[in-house]
Formats: structure tokens, sequence, C-alpha cells
């Protein structure tokens, strides 16, 4: 049997402000496997980028246990998760969270520089990156000289030039229009398609949700349906 790429037992995190207890998600246990495409989906505040946060690394659960590629990674420092972040996942945020004053393919390019690659390859790797995502031409634009549906696309050519195993993004159609955002997410499919990434996002707009084959719903916390229709099988 193959090793589940994401695989999370009874993940907890609750928030302290003040005196105050406030529940991000409660006991999520659910398993990933490689190449799976799948959406969280829930209502404001049901604890979508909690969980993305605590599946992609970028904080801990109070309890419970999380294995990445059959590597439990609580028992990680924060060097050890740093590098399972930056050679197996990939993230794209809502604000896309590009730098102004660098190109497309600077943008792209950073995410290999930071791992130490040669100049050279990490350029060519970003110009490919972005021909993937249908940006090929547009390679010395800053952001702020893009459509957001476009700086969008170059957040995805980020996350998936290091192939990563599994894309995590956070309500990436959010700032988007529908056709757009229904453009962005053939990409994602194709990409899966193409290289075998495994996305998971999040998202609570159901025309979105409604394309997912495997829907995850989040309320006040818990994961109330985790639902693959029949047919619809990544
Ligand atoms: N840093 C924080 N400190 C305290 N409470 C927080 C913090 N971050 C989130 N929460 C609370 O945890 C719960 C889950 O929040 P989370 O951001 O995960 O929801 P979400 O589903 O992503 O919502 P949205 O759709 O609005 O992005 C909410 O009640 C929220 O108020
Ligand atoms: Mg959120």
């Amino acid at each position: 049997m193959s090793v589940p790429l994401l695989a999370a037992r009874g993940l907890t995190r609750i928030y302290a402000s003040g005196q105050e207890r406030v529940v991000g998600v409660r006991e999520a246990t659910l398993s990933f496997a490689a190449g799976e495409l799948a959406v969280l989906a829930g209502p404001s505040g049901s604890g979508k980028t909690t969980l993305l946060n605590l599946l992609g690394l970028l904080d801990r659960p109070d309890a419970g246990r999380l294995e990445l590629l059959g590597e439990d990674v609580s028992t990680l420092d924060d060097r050890g998760r740093a590098r399972l972040r930056r050679e197996k996942l990939g993230f794209v945020f809502q604000s896309h969270q590009l730098v102004p004053v660098l190109s497309a393919e600077e943008n792209v390019a950073l995410a290999l520089w930071i791992r130490g690659l040669p100049e050279v390859d990490c350029r060519t790797r970003a110009r490919a990156a972005l021909a993937s995502v249908g940006l090929s031409g547009m390679e010395g634009r800053r952001p702020d000289a893009m459509s957001g549906g476009q700086r969008q696309r170059v957040a995805v050519a980020r996350a998936i030039v290091g192939e990563p195993a599994l894309v995590l993004a956070d309500e990436p159609t959010a700032s988007l229009d529908s056709e757009t955002a229904a453009r962005l997410l053939d990409l994602f499919d194709a990409l899966h398609a193409e290289k075998g990434i495994a996305f998971l996002f999040s998202s609570h707009d159901p025309r979105i949700v409604e394309r997912v084959p495997r829907r995850i719903r989040l309320v006040d916390g818990l994961i109330v349906s985790d639902e693959t229709p029949a047919g619809g099988a990544s």
C-alpha cells in the first residue's frame, strides 16, 4: 500500500486571545493521497485557513498528529519543517504576495534561489513554469502591470516551480471574477493531470466548490463531511 501524502489525526488548534479561547479546528482527521484534488469548504470562520496552515506546516497544532509522506512532522524542529515546506509543498495565498519590485520571472525564480540553485537554472525553470500557466511573453512584467488573474497565475507558477508534491491554496479565486476563477481552476486541473501535483484549496464560493471532486466541509472548526461523489474521483 502506498504511503498517503498527508495523514492528519485529531488535529486541534485553539487560539487564545486574552481570556477567550477560540476553536480554530477541532480533531480534524483526514488523509490525502498523492495527486488528489480537494477543496476545504465552509462558511467564514469555519476553520479553513487554520486547517490549511496546519497541513502546510505554517502553524503547529495544540493536539493531534500529522504525517507528510510518512514522516511524523510533530517531531521536527523549525528547520526540518522549513525544509519539508520548501521541498514538498507549494503555496498560493489569497493576496498572492508577489514581490512588487521583481519581474514575473524573478518572482517565480525566487522560490528556487532560496534553495540555493544556480541562478541560470532558476530562471530557466521559472520561464518553463510561467509557460505552463499560460504567461509566456510576460516574464519581464512587474506584478503591478498585470491583471489580478495574471498575478494569481504568477503565484501559481511560483507554487509549482519547485515540483512540489502538494500545493495548498487559501481562497485562490477570492479576488477574481467568475470567469477568471473558472480559468484558474482549469489550470489547477491541467497541472494536476499533467504533473501529478496534488491540490488542496479552500473556498466558500459554491461555483468553485461544485467543480472539485472531493469536498471537505467544515463548520465551527469541525469536519462535518468529506465526500467524493461517485464518478468524481480524481
Ligand atoms: N490568530 C487568531 N487568533 C484568534 N482567533 C483566530 C485567529 N485566527 C483565526 N481565529 C478564529 O478561528 C476560527 C477559524 O478561523 P479561520 O481563519 O480558520 O476561518 P476560515 O474558514 O478561514 O474563514 P474565512 O472564510 O473568513 O477565511 C474563527 O473563529 C476565527 O475567528
Ligand atoms: Mg480563511
